[in-house]
């Protein structure tokens, strides 16, 4: 069996004359969670997207479990994404659905289960988010943590060996941002799971991050523990994990310091 859940090579993905992943590099070990950081813009969901096969980079090699996995059929790819569960940015939730129904959407619309064994499931994954009892509500009723909580039951729901987190973090208060990070790292310890997780939350990255991986001009220009990443002498990584508005990292934002604003 691989040691390594993913390894990309030489990845490049492009929209018309932008060319957002550029020659990126990228290994994920088994159970490790590895955190990807990175301004806004600069790929992190694409690179999400590449992995759970919605997007198909334009060149390179992903492997999942040791299969490639850029020229799979669909079908094939559906298998393959039975173990993967997906924390989309922002939850991508339907008001017009219960929280259960949110649950149980990607196994009922794309799966053919058993609908004992979807409900078993999806009052397990509840439960593990915190949620129990909570199904039959609208998520709009829920607070912006118990929604994030949501996405993630939706994620369990897979039982997935490898579950991908788009800003679990984002959109919510520092507290209930902590709580999140504890969660993510009780399930990675309750199910021995591989996790990536994209997030521009330093506080969040160095909570739930083994490996943290920098994405800057559509490559990965550091990897290493949050010990590593934290004392690091790369000034573009510097600049950013400090959020300090000089450094390398220039752009119309940040040159209006020059203007006094
Ligand atoms: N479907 C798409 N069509 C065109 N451009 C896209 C598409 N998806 C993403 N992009 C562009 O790719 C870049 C990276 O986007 P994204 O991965 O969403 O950034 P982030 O790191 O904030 O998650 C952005 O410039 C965005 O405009
Ligand atoms: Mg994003």
């Amino acid at each position: 069996m691989p040691e390594n859940k993913i390894e990309i090579k030489n990845l490049y993905v492009s929209f018309g004359s932008n060319q957002v992943i550029n020659n990126l590099d990228l290994i994920v070990r088994k159970g490790e969670t590895k955190v990807v950081i990175g301004r806004s813009g600069v790929g992190k969901s694409v690179l999400l997207k590449c992995i759970v096969g919605i997007l198909k980079p334009d060149q390179g090699s992903i492997k999942i479990d040791g299969v490639e996995v850029t020229d799979l059929k669909e079908k094939d790819y559906n298998k393959l994404r039975m173990k993967m569960g997906m924390v989309f940015q922002g939850g991508a939730l339907f008001d017009s659905m219960t929280v259960e129904e949110n649950v149980t959407f990607v196994l009922n619309e794309f799966f053919n289960f058993d609908p004992r064994v979807v409900y078993d499931r999806m009052k397990e994954s509840l439960a593990m988010v915190g949620l129990q009892g909570l199904g039959r509500l609208s998520p709009a009723k829920l607070s912006g943590g118990m929604k994030k909580r949501v996405g993630i039951a939706r994620a369990l729901c897979m039982e997935p060996e490898l579950i991908l987190y788009d800003e679990p973090t984002d959109e919510v208060d520092p507290v209930t941002g902590d709580s999140l990070t504890n969660l993510i790292n009780k399930l990675r310890d309750k199910l021995n799971v591989t996790s990536v997780v994209v997030t521009h939350d330093m506080s969040a990255a160095y909570k739930v991050g083994d490996n943290i991986a920098m994405l800057y001009r559509g490559k990965v220009i550091a990897d290493g523990t949050p010990e590593e990443i934290r004392n690091t002498h790369h000034p573009v990584v510097q600049q950013f994990v400090n959020g300090k508005a000089r450094g390398p990292i220039m752009d119309d934002e940040n040159l209006l310091l020059d203007y006094g604003v």
